[in-house]
């Protein structure tokens, strides 16, 4: 499918919809779709690829189905054997301390991962200096004022993220599965934005909104706005030569 593309959206945002019910079908093409995106600007064939908090491995699959060898870290146990199996080669590891040399990566990627982080600093310079000067990295994320940025609870979570988990308790009988401040942060996009762009060991390749059908570079251009309209970012950066 064509990104972007109104055919492309509407695929991604049915499949997420059915998620709940049809999650390897969902994680498949979201898996494919962001394996595409990646290859726009580096081939996967040959190349090593470090999938960060990679959860069930679907991602860390479909780059070695395009000819990677790709690795995945993930700290939990309960997410990585989520989908009942336990993705070939797994390793349980901390995105913030990855047992790798420096710049072993030709590609570092990590799809929402950075707003379960306490230290999205910490973390996207532990991307950067496991990948290789010349190398890629993907690093997408859903922001807290996305209409999705409360996850399960969302669109609640502007009212307050405290009445949104109330509110959830009380639909489904329940807790919601991500609470603010503990496995969920309230990250942004201008400040995201500046932090990168004001490191020197990495190129802003690209700055757009993950999903949307038109112009999704122009939306994160547009201050305030941005943070509503975006859904998630995606950063494709390319380490500088040291
Ligand atoms: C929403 S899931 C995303 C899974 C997969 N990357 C995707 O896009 O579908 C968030 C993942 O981040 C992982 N995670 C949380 N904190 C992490 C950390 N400090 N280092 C690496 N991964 C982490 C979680 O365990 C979880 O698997």
């Amino acid at each position: 499918m064509r990104d972007p593309s109104l055919r492309r959206s509407l695929a991604l945002f049915r499949a997420f919809l059915r998620e709940p019910s049809e999650p390897e079908r969902c994680y498949e093409l979201l898996a494919r779709d962001a394996a595409g995106q990646v290859e726009r600007f580096q081939p996967l064939r040959g190349a090593t690829v470090v999938d960060i908090g990679g959860g069930t491995g679907h991602f860390t699959e479909e780059f070695r189905r395009r000819g990677a060898q790709s690795f995945l870290f993930e700290p939990d146990l309960a997410e990585l054997t989520a989908g009942g199996r336990r993705p070939e080669g797994a390793v349980l590891a901390d995105g913030y301390l990855l047992p790798l040399s420096d710049g072993s990566a030709d590609v570092c990627f990590s799809s929402n991962v950075l707003e379960h982080v306490w230290d999205p600093v910490t973390f996207v310079s532990e991307m950067v200096r496991v990948t290789r000067p010349g190398g890629l990295i993907y690093l997408s994320f859903t922001n807290w004022y996305s209409p999705w940025g409360g996850h399960e609870t969302a669109p609640w979570h502007y009212l307050g993220a405290e009445r949104a988990r109330a509110r959830y308790r009380r639909r489904t009988g329940h807790d919601a599965k991500h609470t603010l401040g503990e496995n969920l942060f309230a990250v942004h996009i201008g400040p995201t934005l500046r932090q990168v762009r004001a490191r020197d060991d990495v190129r802003v390749l690209s700055a757009r909104s993950r999903y949307w059908p038109f112009l999704p570079g122009v939306i994160t251009r547009v201050p305030g706005l941005r943070e509503f309209a975006t859904w998630n970012l995606l950063l494709i950066l390319r380490r500088c030569p040291s």
